[in-house]
């Protein structure tokens, strides 16, 4: 295939960015869309540019870091699938592919397509666990009976992988769906109840704090998610957090 790649480049946090083009060829259909970067870069290392900066790490859909605009969708037009698990096969030859970077006032590129998303981490850190004894008095997490169902549940809510795609398609760059997988995996078990008041106040506090979005039931987030997460998060996490306001 031959293609031609309109790509963010932008040199560092404070400068301003441009799309460049960039002709491609030789790419196959068997290609993840991470390879056919690689490609290119390989290209302009070999002509002595500076290659293109992307995020990225396990390349099988764990991690949560690669994180590309593509042709204006979150992780391109596949579903349920993160940008390293897009095959070149989703695209036609001649086709214009343009790659942005997941664009959200909480999420400032650092360089070309890559932003810093620390502020997940933020988060996560202000209320996203549990405090356990773990000093030779540990209770067996598998002498507390949990239904199937909520089980499940807080496992579906756990395979959220912190990518930010939910954040990039939102028109209010809302972090809603992730904060709210967040509370909720711990939310539908027992061993969540103790810190449950402080957990979702506090969580949903740093998250106004970083300059997230309010949720105004689009919808996209749930759509571009590549782990399903899905709606029902949102609603728990409201339910908790006007339950923990009425305590607090
Ligand atoms: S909720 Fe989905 S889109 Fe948002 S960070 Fe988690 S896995 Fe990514
Ligand atoms: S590189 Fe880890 S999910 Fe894509």
């Amino acid at each position: 295939m031959k293609l031609n790649l309109k790509i963010w480049r932008q040199k560092d946090a404070k400068s301003n960015g441009q799309m460049v083009d960039y002709p491609i060829s030789g790419i196959e259909g068997d290609m993840s869309f991470l390879e056919m970067m690689d490609v290119l870069n390989e290209e302009l290392i070999t002509k002595g540019e500076d290659p293109v900066v992307f995020d990225h790490d396990c390349r099988e859909g764990i991690c949560g870091s690669c994180s590309l605009q593509i042709n204006g969708e979150p992780h391109g037009p596949d579903r349920l699938i993160t940008t390293c698990q897009l095959h070149m096969r989703k695209f036609n030859d001649g086709d214009t592919i343009v790659i942005e970077p997941f664009r959200a006032k909480a999420f400032p590129v650092i360089k070309d397509l890559m932003v810093d998303r620390s502020s997940f981490d933020r988060i996560q850190q202000a209320g996203g666990y549990i405090s356990v004894n773990t000093s030779g008095n540990t209770v067996d997490a598998n002498a507390i009976p949990i239904d199937k169902h909520d089980a499940d549940e807080a496992m579906d809510s756990a395979t959220c992988i912190g990518c930010g795609a939910c954040v990039a398609a939102c028109k209010n760059a809302s972090a809603m769906l992730f904060t709210s997988a967040k509370v909720s995996q711990y939310a539908l078990l027992p061993q969540g109840q103790v810190e449950a008041t402080d957990r979702v106040l506090n969580m949903v506090r740093q998250m106004d704090l970083e300059g997230f979005g309010n949720c105004t039931n689009t919808g996209a987030c749930e759509v571009e998610c590549p782990k399903g997460i899905s709606l029902e998060n949102i609603a728990r996490m409201n339910r908790e957090y006007f339950s923990a306001s009425l305590k607090g």
